[in-house]
């Protein structure tokens, strides 16, 4: 799956990355001033923001944090986070094309590593879990934040579908319980949680990911004929028949390295 996987992340977000660089959800909100919380208490000299995307969380880092290395799969979006970070006049960060799976760093190279809105594309959770632990110093921290997954199964399956439908490189969101386990497994331990709601505004949230005109109204269908307690598991509001926004749980978590 890996490499097919991967190809298929970089053709999504490289077609996208001047929509994330505007996502008015990506570049603010309670999620991202939580994890700038936790980060100002922590005091890294040294961060790694992996998967940085439209590279919000790298910029809002670089306001208290020496160096800063915003890392991503995608080059375009790599270069696309460079030019809104030098536009904003901020040259700390350094830019690195690197998959989450192979960081080329020493052990130890940072105080805290961030991850934001991005594990669910991620192939294999613990293998990156894995190198985040390998890169961070021993009482570093994982500052990670992604779709917290549905405990009732038909809820899962039905978002997870909409998810796919949406963007094809999506692979799953995880529990809370299941973060934990993987976390530990990577030799990280929760040290500090929150869960954020997050509105996503029907037409911006599938424009980002250029679904065309007609899947749009597939994906419309498939959620109108879902079982309404799906909707509800995700406020789906509705004006006129047609779908406005949903609502997605985000899971915070701030995991300390042993
Ligand atoms: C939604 S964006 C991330 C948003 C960003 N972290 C922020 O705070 O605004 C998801 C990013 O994950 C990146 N990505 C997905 N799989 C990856 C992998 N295996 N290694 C590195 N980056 C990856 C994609 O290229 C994309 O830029």
């Amino acid at each position: 799956m890996s490499e097919g996987h991967k190809a298929r992340v970089r053709e999504q977000f490289g077609g996208s990355a001047d929509a994330y660089i505007q996502s008015a959800g990506h570049a603010a909100g309670e999620d991202l001033d939580t994890l700038l919380a936790w980060g100002r208490t922590r005091g890294a000299s040294r961060v790694l923001d992996i998967a940085t995307g439209g590279g919000h969380t790298a910029l809002a880092f670089a306001a208290f944090t020496p160096t800063v290395v915003a890392a991503d799969l995608t080059e375009p979006m790599l270069r696309a986070a460079r030019d809104f970070i030098h536009g904003r006049g901020v040259t700390s960060v350094r830019f690195l094309a690197s998959d989450v799976d192979a960081l080329p760093f020493k052990p130890g190279a940072f105080g805290v590593v961030t991850c934001r809105i991005a594990a669910h594309h991620f192939p294999e959770l613990l293998p990156a879990l894995r190198q985040v632990a390998r890169v961070l110093r021993p009482g570093g921290s994982f500052l990670v934040q992604d779709i917290l997954g549905h405990d009732d199964p038909s809820s899962a399956a039905f978002i997870l579908e909409v998810e796919k439908r949406r963007d094809p490189s999506h692979v799953r969101a995880f529990r809370r319980i299941e973060w934990t386990a993987f976390l530990r497994a990577a030799g990280l331990t929760v040290m500090d949680e929150a869960i954020v709601s997050k509105v996503r505004i029907w037409d911006e949230w599938t424009g980002r990911m250029r679904v065309t005109a007609e899947a749009r109204a597939a994906l419309e269908r498939f959620v109108l004929e879902a079982p309404a307690s799906c909707r509800e598991a995700f406020d789906v509001r509705l004006d006129g028949g047609r779908i406005v926004s949903f609502s997605d749980r985000m899971l915070l978590l701030r995991a300390d390295r042993d």
